[in-house]
């Protein structure tokens, strides 16, 4: 009987990603993400691994919080909070509870209450205040599924992903300014509130609230010190985010970092102890942000060594065209290699004078240390490892070397687009060009950008089993995570979106 809804449920999450997929690269750049599974994961985050159903086989069955759960009000007691994230196709609301012991409990049906609306803030250019309006109906919600008497116990914060710049710093102020008048004044909720709450989320704020919601996910906080937490590598379309704990001696070697709204250390008392967050966001080391400059760093006349053999066409993103026709011979995975190398811009200057102290393109690295002997590889470096078949993708996580993406991406690379389609049956026609590249830059990063050796053991994920839940680990969770949790010991304070 329960089948039939959790079907129906199936077939719009195919539908929503085949849309995502399909738009891609159309205007919408940072929804990319969402094709590669980070994004798109906000619909299933809640992955039951239930038997509540006749369809035993079925232990991926996503549960959509939506409408549903909203007479699941009377939740009960516990710590709420409340976050948007602001992307650039829409706005995701997720309520969070935890009990008293900071452990994540249920919310009716899962793990969460998620509900979205379309389009996103930045889609309102201009007119702020409708922008504010769009997520009036997701505040609605939060106040039925919140117990009344916890509303003014519970923060309600709204992270804007960068996109919401494309439109212009000072458009961007303006929504994100009647937003804030919204949840403050307007809509009457009382939750808590703090104007720097309602904000754009930096890229580096992304990385560490997402080391945060991996080692909560994972039960590695608050036991040990920081050489029992797990590194992330996560990446996305547009950039990629290194995360991991670093000692309090690194912590204080920290370079400033070039641009003002960034930084590389975040400080975090969780569980009852302090960690210092090593987090760097990569802008355009993304997925499909860097086929673009690996487009751009060709080193053998005018055809990327890259391109699998019969491509011809351009590669769009971001509504730029670049020349992605490929070689008579084909793509050569020595030589992609060394374009790839070349777009990872390793011989950069590093921002401190040092020995090795940086990965590439300048950026410092964080020193290294323990809190990177376990590694864990999210979004993309999943997505492309299932669809090749290095793993098996309906596992929610699954362990590999960087040398596994050598040795598919020397098989990949011999082959021409045809070849391709048939061999890869999973990737998309529109992907299929760009395998070889894609598998190659992953490995060039990997072990020449940050410096793995080829034969480390990494986890490959895209959810981690949590009690009875398969749950996606993302920004939201960590930042709600840290919202409720005491601030105590020497805390950093970061501007903006804290
Ligand atoms: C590729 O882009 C160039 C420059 O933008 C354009 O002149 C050309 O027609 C495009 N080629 C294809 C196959 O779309
Ligand atoms: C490489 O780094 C240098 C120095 O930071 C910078 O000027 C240059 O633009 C970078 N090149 C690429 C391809 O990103």
């Amino acid at each position: 009987m329960a089948a039939r809804p959790v079907a129906a449920t199936v077939l719009l999450l195919s539908l929503q990603l085949a849309w995502w997929s399909s738009s891609y690269p159309g205007v919408q750049v940072l929804a990319d993400a969402a094709v590669l599974g980070r994004k798109a994961g906000g619909l299933l985050l809640a992955m039951r691994d239930g038997n509540d159903d006749d369809n035993d086989n079925d232990n991926d069955k996503p549960v959509i919080n939506a409408e549903s759960s909203v007479n699941a009000a009377a939740a009960g007691p516990g710590r709420y909070a409340v976050i948007f994230d602001a992307g650039s196709t829409g706005t995701r609301m997720h309520v969070f509870r935890f009990d008293n012991h900071m452990d994540l409990v249920g919310i009716g049906h899962g793990i969460e209450f998620f509900a979205k609306v379309k389009p996103g803030l930045s889609s309102y250019a201009g007119e702020p205040q409708e922008a504010a309006n769009s997520i009036l109906p997701l505040l609605k919600k939060a106040k039925r599924v919140v117990p009344s008497e916890l509303i003014e116990k519970t923060p309600l914060k709204l992270g804007a992903t960068a996109g919401l710049r494309l439109i212009g710093d000072e458009q961007a102020d303006k929504i994100l300014e009647a937003v804030r008048d919204l949840v403050h004044t307007k809509s009457k909720t009382q939750f808590q509130y703090n104007p720097d709450w309602i904000n754009v989320i930096e890229g580096y704020q992304e990385g560490s609230y997402l080391w945060v919601a991996l080692n909560y996910l994972l039960d590695k906080l608050g036991v040990g010190d920081y050489s029992q937490t797990v590194g992330v590598v996560d990446m996305g379309g547009g950039s990629l985010q290194m995360a991991y704990a670093i000692s309090a001696k690194d912590a204080a070697k920290a370079p400033k970092a070039p641009d003002a709204d960034d930084r590389y250390v975040t400080r975090e008392y969780l569980k009852g102890k302090d960690y210092n967050i090593y987090a760097h966001s990569y802008l355009h080391y993304g997925a499909f942000a860097a086929r673009v400059k690996i487009l751009d760093a060709k080193k053998y006349g005018q055809f990327s060594s890259c391109m699998l053999r019969g491509f011809k066409g351009n590669y769009t993103y971001n509504g730029q065209q670049h020349d992605a026709t490929a070689s008579p011979e084909g793509a050569v995975y020595g030589k992609c290699r060394e374009e790839v190398a070349k777009a990872l811009n390793l011989s950069a200057p590093c921002v401190i004078s040092c020995c090795g102290c940086c990965t590439f393109n300048g950026v410092w690295s964080g020193g290294g240390g323990p809190g990177l002997d376990t590694l864990y590889l999210a979004s993309s470096f999943h997505f492309l490892a299932a669809q090749v078949g290095m793993i098996d993708g309906k596992l929610p996580s699954a362990k590999s070397t960087p040398s596994a993406f050598r040795v598919a991406a020397k098989k990949a690379c011999q082959m021409s687009v045809e070849e391709a389609k048939a061999a890869y049956p999973g990737v998309q026609d529109i992907h299929v060009p760009y395998l070889c590249m894609d598998l190659t830059y992953q490995y060039t990063l990997l072990v020449d950008g940050f410096g793995l050796k080829s034969i480390k053991k990494v986890t490959l994920v895209s959810k981690v089993k949590h009690g009875e839940y398969y749950v996606q680990a993302a920004w939201p969770l960590g930042t709600a995570i840290e919202a409720l949790s005491p601030k105590m010991g020497h805390r950093h304070r970061a501007h903006g979106f804290e």
